[in-house]
């Protein structure tokens, strides 16, 4: 098959190649999975990068994210699910076999069914981001009638969280900089949208009324902002690291009585994990999940994708390997 990989740490285009290697076979409990689109996430570059440097056995086919068809399985899975279409998250997590090639193998329970109604390009986008939208927003409980403050609401985890948290039930609020990612935030379901650079941004938000839960991916720049907004007790759930660490103001937070909760996806618990594709799928079925703008790159152009998620595209950049 061919495949996008590379065999050390360093910059796109002097790491990543296309080459032509051994189409691999499921092993027990695993899938293979036809890849139609791989989809592109910061993780994959800040990998390959070696600024978040992951172990490399042997070479790396690059991207978590995915989706596609199965057209082999391993022992102990159901062989009815052969044609089965299918999203995938984590497909390179401490495995080789990322989805940036014509085929991936994958564990059968990260190979989550795709909703016919569903596009590709949808389920290619959904992994990384909208399960972490989905563990931000659900660890600490329920959010049905809670107001939820969403952090760059046109971002890739930011879409779906605004998705996921109307779905729930939840009224949503998100904050951008800009006019056409206001748009495409409020497409998304957002009930209000808020310029965070402008200095009334705090005070909009106040006026919807007190916020419960803050899904944030900047909490250096946005901690006063939250802790302004937030009601007593409520929580800061962080999925992103800045340049520099904050420092954090204490006393300010032991007087919002706030909960500070981190999230990593890697080290979600399965029960969540599979909470989370569950939750997403039938979130799927009800039409409840929607497409970022998207971009679409070739196989052979991987270096290029890989640097348009690092310079901030706006929507979400895929890879079609065929
Ligand atoms: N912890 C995890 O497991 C996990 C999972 C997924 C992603 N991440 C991380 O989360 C980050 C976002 O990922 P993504 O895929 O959603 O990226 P993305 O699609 O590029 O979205 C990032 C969004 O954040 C906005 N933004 C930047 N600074 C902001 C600020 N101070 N306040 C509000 N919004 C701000 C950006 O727009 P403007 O700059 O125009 O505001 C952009 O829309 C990345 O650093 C990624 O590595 C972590």
């Amino acid at each position: 098959m061919r495949a996008a990989l590379y065999d050390r740490h360093g910059a796109s285009a002097e790491v990543l190649r296309v080459e032509d290697i051994e189409t691999p076979d499921p092993r027990p409990g695993e899938v293979r999975v036809k890849i139609v689109y791989s989809g592109v996430n910061p993780t994959d570059w800040k990998s390959r990068g070696g600024g978040t440097p992951r172990p490399i056995d042997g070479f790396q086919i690059p991207h978590q994210d995915g989706a596609g068809v199965i057209d082999a399985v391993g022992e102990d899975v159901d062989p009815a699910r052969i044609g089965q279409r299918v999203w995938l998250f984590l497909a390179a997590a401490g495995r080789r076999w990322g989805t940036a090639a014509e085929w991936t193998v994958i564990p059968a329970e990260r190979a989550v069914p795709l909703p016919g109604s569903t596009s590709f390009e949808l389920g290619a986008s959904l992994g990384v981001p909208a399960m972490t939208a989905h563990r931000c927003l659900f660890a600490d409980g329920p959010v049905d009638g809670k107001t939820i403050l969403v952090a760059g609401g046109a971002g890739a985890v930011g879409h779906f969280a605004i998705e996921l948290a109307k779905y729930a039930g939840a009224r949503v609020i998100t904050t951008v900089s800009g006019p056409e990612k206001a748009e495409l935030a409020r497409k998304a379901g957002a009930d209000l949208v808020v310029n965070y650079r402008e200095p009334s941004a705090s005070a909009e938000i106040s006026s919807f009324g007190p916020v419960d839960r803050v899904i944030e991916l900047a909490l250096g720049a946005n901690l006063q902002l939250d802790l302004a907004v937030l009601s007593p007790g409520g929580a800061v759930v962080t999925y992103a690291a800045e340049p520099a660490d904050p420092v954090l103001p204490v006393r300010a937070c032991m007087n919002a009585n706030v909960i500070l909760r981190f999230v990593l996806l890697y080290g979600v618990p399965v029960d969540a994990m599979q909470r989370a594709a569950a939750d997403i799928t039938a979130a799927l079925t009800r039409g409840a999940l929607t497409e970022l703008p998207v971009h679409t790159f070739s196989l052979d152009d991987i270096a290029a994708a890989q640097d348009a998620v690092q310079n901030g595209a706006v929507g979400k950049v895929l890879v079609a390997p065929a």
